[in-house]
Parts: structure tokens; sequence; C-alpha cells
């Protein structure tokens, strides 16, 4: 599918679908599984082939099937009632749209969001998410194929500080953290509390204190909530934006600021003028 036309009629619709957006989350309180929705959608990116990716085929039912994405027909389900009020829009923007718009309204770090994404409707092969029952090697064959860091992987496990595991959904089961409707650094916290009873942690979780570089992160992360704010924020846009190239958009939005700097320079010279010919017209008054 082709490119939407990222022109100031475009931007407008992503701002009103924003607001939309936030009024739902905050209605039915789905930040969680908006958040799980962006990124199951994002990441499925293999940057060898250049396929999958933020292009909202997760929507097809050969996808949302797969078995890691249990559960997250709901947010798709949720997500159409914006779609309808702004039908321009591609689904892969909406997705990620929804996706930065869970992390700012749950008290998370502003992503700078860029909208241009192609839709697409041809699905991966099951299998290019994570399996949370594996260990360290296992997260950096999957997020090294989406072209991510060690950095990366720990910044975004820290989306886990929202939501809960649903027995029905993925056989775990719990929150992560004690407000799992709050975006802070309390994941990588408890994580360094240990077990514990009432709180979930992964083996996927677990390796993230088991592997010195990635724990490295979580001590740090832990310690700095600021530091784990700004790092999120670049691995989230990074996560949004894999094998999107957002240059035309860009130059569309580029080729409008110049229609308006021409507008300006237009107007300065009529300006301009008008002084030049008033102070003929005084100078011609005053010699008579
Ligand atoms: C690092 C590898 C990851 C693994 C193995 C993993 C695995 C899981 C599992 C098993 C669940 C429970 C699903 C359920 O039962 O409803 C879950 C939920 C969730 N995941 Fe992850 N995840 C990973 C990374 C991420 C990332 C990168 C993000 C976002 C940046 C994220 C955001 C979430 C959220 C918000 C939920 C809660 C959903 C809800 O409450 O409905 N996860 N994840």
């Amino acid at each position: 599918m082709a490119a939407p036309v990222v022109d100031a009629g475009y931007l407008k619709e992503i701002d009103k679908a924003r607001r939309d957006l936030r009024a739902l989350i905050a209605n039915k309180n789905c930040a969680p599984i908006m958040l799980r929705l962006a990124w199951h959608d994002a990441g499925t990116y293999d940057v060898n082939t250049k396929t999958g990716g933020p292009n909202g085929s997760i929507r097809t039912e050969e996808e949302y099937r797969h078995g890691s994405n249990n559960g997250l027909k709901i947010a798709i389900d949720l997500c159409e009632e914006v779609k309808a009020k702004h039908p321009k829009i591609t689904y892969a923007d909406l997705y990620q749209l929804a996706g930065v718009v869970a992390v700012e309204v749950t008290g998370g770090p502003t992503i700078d969001f860029v909208p241009g994404r192609k839709d697409s409707k041809v699905s991966p092969k099951e299998g290019r998410l994570p399996d949370a029952k594996q260990g360290a090697p296992h997260l950096r064959d999957i997020f090294y194929r989406m072209g991510l860091s060690d950095k990366d992987i720990v910044a975004l496990s820290g989306g886990h500080t929202l939501g809960r595991a649903h027995p029905e959904r993925s056989g775990f089961d719990g929150p992560w953290t004690k407000e799992p409707l709050k975006f802070d650094n309390s994941y990588f916290i408890e994580m360094l509390k240990g077990e514990s009873e009432e709180l979930l942690k992964l083996p996927t979780d677990k390796a993230l204190l088991e592997d010195p570089e990635f724990r490295h992160y979580v001590e740090l992360y832990a310690k700095d909530e600021d530091a784990f704010f700004r790092d999120y924020a670049v691995s989230h846009k990074a996560l949004s934006e894999l094998g999107f190239t957002p240059s035309s958009s860009g130059s569309k939005v580029d080729a409008n600021n110049s229609t308006i700097l021409a507008q300006s320079a237009v107007g300065v010279a009529v300006a301009a003028a008008v002084v030049i010919l008033s102070y003929f017209y005084e100078v011609h008054r005053r010699i008579k």
C-alpha cells in the first residue's frame, strides 16, 4: 500500500486522533494493552530482509491469531473506534500513536512521533516476537534481528512497568509492579528486590539481572528514573520507526513550510514597498 501524504490535513487528523486516544485510554484504562499492541506490530521487523515492522499488519486475522498476540484483538478493536473517526490515518501510524499516548498518559516520557507509515497486510511468519520462557541469548537474537541494541532491550523491557500477564493469554499471571497503570522506573526497582509473592518476573525479565551487560542498565534505571525516561523515549521511537524512513513525509511538510516562507517573504516585500512609497509621498508633499 502507498505511503500516506503527510500534508497539513494529515497532521491535523493525527492531532485529533491523539486527543481521541487520550480520552479512550483514560476511559477504558487500556494503556498497557495499547502499548503492547504498538510493540507487537513493530517488533516483527527484520533488518536484513526489511520485512515486518510497524505497518499495521497485526490487524489481519492471520497475525493477531499468532500465539504471542493473544488478547491483542481487544486493542485492535478499540483502535477501530478512532480509525472510524479519522479514516485518513494509516493503521500503522494509529497503532504507534496509541503506544506513544499510552506511555504519555500514564506519566511516562514524551516520545517524538513522526507520522507517515505505510499499511501492509503481509504478515510475517509466526515466531518473530520474543519467547518469555527463554534467556539472554534469545533476547539478543530477537532484538538484534530488529537492528536494536542491548541498551534498547533493557530500556524497552521497562515497558513492563505497565500492565500485567493474563493466564488465559500467555500462561503467566500478575503485574510486574505495584501500580501497573503508572509509567515509572518501579519495574527495575522491583527486579533488584528479587522474587516476590505477588509480582511477576518472566524468565526473560530475570535474564536482565543475570547478564552483566543487561544488569548494568537495570541498576542504572533503578536508581535514576530520568536516565530511564531519556533512554526509553529514544528506544521507543526507534522501535516505532523500524523500517520507516520519514524523509518523504518530511519533504512534504518542508514543501508546506517553504510555501509559508515564500508567503512571508511576499508579505515583507509588500510592507517594505508601502514604507518606501509613503516616504516618497511625504517628500513629494513637503516639496510642494
Ligand atoms: C523483552 C521481551 C518481552 C517479552 C518476552 C514479553 C512478554 C510479555 C508477556 C508474556 C506478557 C503477558 C501477556 C498477557 O498475558 O496478557 C507481556 C505483557 C506486556 N508487555 Fe511484554 N514482553 C517483552 C517486551 C515488551 C516490550 C518491549 C514492551 C513495550 C515497550 C512490552 C510491553 C508489555 C505490556 C505493556 C504488557 C501488559 C499488557 C496488558 O496488561 O494487557 N513488552 N509481555
